[in-house]
């Protein structure tokens, strides 16, 4: 069998939206300054967690969830802070989160620059063992959080979220706050679901929260299958992460963007603009790989399949842009 055809990236946006100043005087991002990569020493496996295989053939890679790693230098980690306490003043709420930073990105040339770096992508697909490529979405690039104003409260509930890859990584020293732990399920999403069901707590003894030695370490996740929180502070403090999403790069698997979700967190001028670009693109290089791979063939069901792959893929997307008006946000809750 032919290897899958790999799409291409998707360049970020030349237009830019209303409502995201652009920060002055920031840090220019120089990957062989600011990047330090090290690979996780342990991962752990969707079949870890429970998936069965039917499910994790959906998925672009086996990997559930990684041990922290190393991202950042510390020079790379003293700039980071910069900007995210610059992009603290445009910090918004939602169900989920007390105060967080989306679209950080349009306003921060060095977060985009970090987020889209092509040695990081590098690292991430390794680590996946799958090709991938920043996501196409900017406001799922270098989604901030911030401590919320009152300690006790959780930073994020516990969820699932609306991309398939993404790493959770400390802005701030978690060395000096007490609490705010990054958490996760030793589990499937669809027994917390139950357990949520059934108005239970998760049990202790299942929940994992990885040991961050420092600002400029992440936890990578598969993050639609873990679920996950970020745990509230004990003490006032500052506590800052930066998660980064990336979308793999064979286009056959299902695309995986809660629209319904991104709906609710994101403003009106942003969510619906960046999920239909994303699923142009998603078209296109489905189409592209049905012409750069063409071969004569009497078989006129497999033409007929893979054209109707794609009319599916754009006609599904359509009737999520009209149909998520009435959607709830979901999450499983602070315990
Ligand atoms: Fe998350």
């Amino acid at each position: 069998m032919a290897p899958p055809q790999l799409a291409d990236s998707l360049m970020f946006p030349s237009a830019h939206p209303d409502g995201f100043p652009q920060l002055q005087n920031e840090p220019v991002f120089d990957p062989a300054r600011h990047l330090a990569i090290e690979m996780p020493d342990t991962v752990v496996s969707l079949a870890d967690l429970g998936y069965d295989d039917d499910e994790i053939a959906t998925c672009p890679t086996p990997l559930g969830v990684t041990s922290a790693f190393r991202i950042l230098s510390e020079e790379g980690a003293a700039c980071l802070i910069d900007v995210a306490r610059a992009l603290e003043p445009y910090t918004r709420s939602i169900e989920r989160i007390s105060r967080m930073v989306r679209g950080g990105v349009y306003q921060s040339k060095f977060l985009r620059d970090l987020c889209t770096s092509p040695e990081l992508t590098d690292a991430i697909s390794n680590i996946c063992g799958a090709a991938l490529h920043p996501h196409t979405m900017p406001h799922q690039l270098g989604h901030l959080n911030y401590n919320p104003e009152e300690a006790g409260e959780n930073v994020d509930k516990w969820h699932a979220d609306t991309l398939r890859i993404d790493f959770v990584m400390f802005v701030t020293d978690p060395n000096l706050i007490e609490g705010g732990e990054f958490q996760y399920f030793h589990g499937t999403r669809h027994e917390v679901a139950e357990i949520n069901a059934a108005g239970q707590t998760l049990p202790a003894d299942r929940i994992v929260s990885p040991e961050l030695p420092g600002p400029g370490y992440a936890v990578l996740q598969q993050g639609n299958m873990v679920v996950h929180r970020a745990k509230a502070l004990k003490t006032p403090g500052e506590r800052i992460t930066m998660v980064n999403g990336y979308v793999p790069a064979e286009v056959d698997f299902p695309d995986y963007t809660r629209f319904d979700q991104l709906y609710l967190a994101d403003p009106a001028n942003i969510a619906a603009s960046e999920y239909a670009r994303h699923v142009a693109w998603m078209g296109r290089e489905a189409l592209k790989a049905q012409i750069d791979g063409f071969a004569f063939s009497p078989d006129k069901e497999q033409f007929a399949d893979r054209l109707d792959g794609v009319a599916q893929l754009l006609a599904n997307a359509a009737a999520e842009l009209r149909n998520a008006d009435n959607a709830k946000m979901e999450h499983f809750g602070d315990e």
